[in-house]
């Protein structure tokens, strides 16, 4: 029933199970977008006539929905960027440049890899990560163990596995990490889609969103930063908007967020992103949040059923995204006949090649559910997967 609200369902045929990647927009996301730039379409924080003051307010209006829905305490603690890669390269170069190590999960997007690799950090320069276990759980004895050896550590953890679904507890986690007087950031791209999150009692310090991830439009993020820690990040871009006063000598700069969003933002797309917030906030979220549980767990006890099925985690602590291969089969094979029956999945490495590797794979076939998903959504995707799999096997 939810899929009447998001125009893709009617104009596809295509059974959408790519969630993680990217999640479908409802209608008044789409448009609020184009009524953006069908009726006031101006420059934000600059022009003081109708339209820009209209874009303005609702820019900000964006802003104060976005720190309600996670709880934070204030506006200033709400930055926009273009999403959870650039969130988390902002602060790896605005605020973390200064701990000798940082400390990840085993399950990792290469987001929240690569950004230390820049920083020269290697497994034996300054990069740790936190073992697991064959489900794939968090080894907490391990982060201790690293906690207690490593005293100047900056944490960057997942909240939800692109790849495997696999929830991290992040409150024990965040309690973990500040008993050893270490901050935390979460990448918690997968988050808002799937959990109800209060910032304020997670507690951690950085908290990095998606907004394509949760049902909003590309190119649009957030980085929570707690405000007491405002002061001492850095501005990651420069320019206009974030400047007080220049002068040919020196540039004085404004307070967060402004000093924080240089240049002209998604002025549509934040815009965009509060009716996906709205959206959202209007659903049951105890209902929706049952329902896929109990999609996910349908699916998985499906997939048991198929012969030759490699599956690395079961479904305890886990939502939305499943991985699996198929015995002798290439998983990039599947996908191509997916493909040919209507049924988008992600095939791959899902930006995750560290955890792969660990696990022996090079890639995996997966299916990733949002709220609108139902059992017949699995019913046709576990039918061509049988189909595709007899395809391959003859
Ligand atoms: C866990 C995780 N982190 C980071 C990212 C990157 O997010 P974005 O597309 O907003 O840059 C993704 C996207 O797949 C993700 O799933």
């Amino acid at each position: 029933m939810y899929k009447n609200d998001f125009p893709f369902f009617s104009n596809n045929e295509f059974v959408y199970l790519d969630n993680a990647a990217t999640t479908q927009k409802p209608s008044s996301v789409i448009k609020a977008s184009s009524d953006y730039y069908s009726n006031y379409c101006a420059n934000t924080h600059r022009s003081s006539f109708g339209p820009a003051n209209i874009a303005t307010q609702k820019f900000e209006d964006t802003r104060k929905a976005l720190k309600e829905f996670i709880n934070a305490k204030s506006n200033s603690e709400i930055i926009f960027t273009k999403g959870v890669t650039e969130s988390i390269n902002f602060i790896a170069h605005s605020y973390a440049k200064k701990f000798d190590t940082v400390i990840i999960s085993s399950l990792e997007h290469h987001s929240n890899i690569v950004p230390w690799h820049m920083q020269n950090r290697s497994l034996k320069k300054g990069l740790k990560v936190v073992a697991c276990d064959d489900n794939l759980n968090f080894d907490y004895s391990h982060f201790e163990e690293l906690l207690k050896k490593h005293k100047n550590a900056f944490v960057s953890i997942t909240h939800i596995s692109n790849a495997f679904g696999k929830i991290h507890d992040i409150k024990r986690i965040t309690t973990l990490a500040h008993k050893y007087n270490a901050l935390i950031m979460i990448d918690a791209a997968q988050s808002l889609a799937h959990a109800s999150i209060d910032i304020q009692d997670i507690n951690c310090d950085f908290f990095v969103m998606s907004a394509h991830k949760t049902f909003g439009p590309t190119g649009v993020g957030a980085v929570y930063v707690k405000e007491t820690l405002l002061k001492e990040v850095d501005p990651y871009q420069t320019g206009g908007a974030t400047i007080q006063k220049v002068t040919y000598n020196e540039s004085t700069f404004l307070a967060s967020p402004y000093v924080y969003e240089a240049g002209t933002q998604n002025i549509a797309g934040v815009i965009a992103f509060h009716e996906a917030l709205k959206y959202l906030k209007n659903l049951d979220f105890q209902t929706v949040r049952k329902e896929e549980e109990d999609l996910y767990e349908y699916l998985h006890q499906e997939l048991l059923n198929i012969p030759g099925i490699l599956l690395y985690n079961n479904t305890q602590e886990a939502i939305a995204s499943k991985s699996f291969n198929i015995e002798n089969i290439v998983h990039d094979d599947i996908g191509i006949l997916l493909d040919k029956m209507k049924i988008a999945v992600r095939v791959g490495h899902h930006c995750a090649q560290p955890i792969m590797d660990k696990l022996g794979i090079i890639g995996t076939i997966r299916v990733s559910l949002a709220f609108y998903n139902d059992k017949k959504d699995i019913d046709l995707f576990i039918k061509a997967l049988k189909k595709a799999i007899s395809m391959l096997k003859d």
